[in-house]
């Protein structure tokens, strides 16, 4: 583990390897709609329109809003029939990033990347995030959205343990140890009686 966060939070109780645990395709929502319709607003905000995005750890949606236009939306996720699904992406791969953590894009190719609902299941994320930065142009955003439900066995034991501002810290340290990213953003754009939304968003240092 090429990180100094300590290595016993990354334990999951699956241990096999993610393809096979991602082989059948699961076309669910994983929050509720008021939460998507809050993480929609969010990208709305903040995301470039008419920029070229890259959706971390996709599946058969993508949250975006769907009045606004990107030039490029790539997805990599696990699950071929899950991306095939999804309306919004340009080009798609199934990549094992607890495998190979370096992205298969090149260098300052998007002016984004958003990860939804799905950090709680990297092993290697600090490898995961300087690569990230890489294929962002400089001044482009990372943004991970976290909720609180999960595939329990697949999760990094700190999921388990960890409360929505450690959450959000420990994500923070993400892009910190990656290094070339501005202080991150630590945010609860929570919509009242749904699941909640936690967010962390940094720029790629100029
Ligand atoms: C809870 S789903 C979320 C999917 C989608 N982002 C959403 O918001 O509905 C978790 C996603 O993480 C992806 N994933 C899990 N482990 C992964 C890994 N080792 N490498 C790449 N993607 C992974 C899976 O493809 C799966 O679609």
């Amino acid at each position: 583990m090429d990180t100094p966060l300590p290595t016993e939070m990354f334990a999951r109780l699956d241990e096999t390897p993610d393809l096979r645990f991602y082989a059948l395709p699961r076309l669910v929502t994983h929050i509720d709609d008021a939460t998507i319709a809050a993480l929609s607003e969010f990208y709305r905000e903040r995301l470039p329109a008419g920029g070229e995005v890259l959706d971390l750890m996709s599946s058969w949606v993508s949250h975006l809003p769907a009045d606004v236009s990107y030039a490029r939306v790539s997805g990599l996720g696990m699950n071929a029939q899950e991306l095939q699904s999804n309306p919004r992406l340009d080009d798609w791969c199934v990549h094992d990033l607890n495998r190979e953590p370096r992205l298969p894009y090149p260098d300052a190719s998007f002016d984004a990347v958003i990860n939804a609902v799905s950090i709680q299941y990297l092993v290697r994320p600090v490898e995961v995030f300087r690569s990230i930065r890489d294929v962002l142009r400089p001044g482009g955003l990372s943004i991970v959205a976290m909720s609180h439900r999960c595939f329990p066995t697949k999760a990094i034991r700190a999921f388990h343990l960890l409360g929505r501002d450690q959450r959000l810290e420990w994500v923070g340290h993400y892009h910190q140890l990656a290094g070339g990213f501005d202080p991150p953003e630590r945010l609860d754009r929570s919509p009242p009686n749904a699941d909640p939304l936690w967010v962390v968003i940094a720029r790629r240092a100029v």
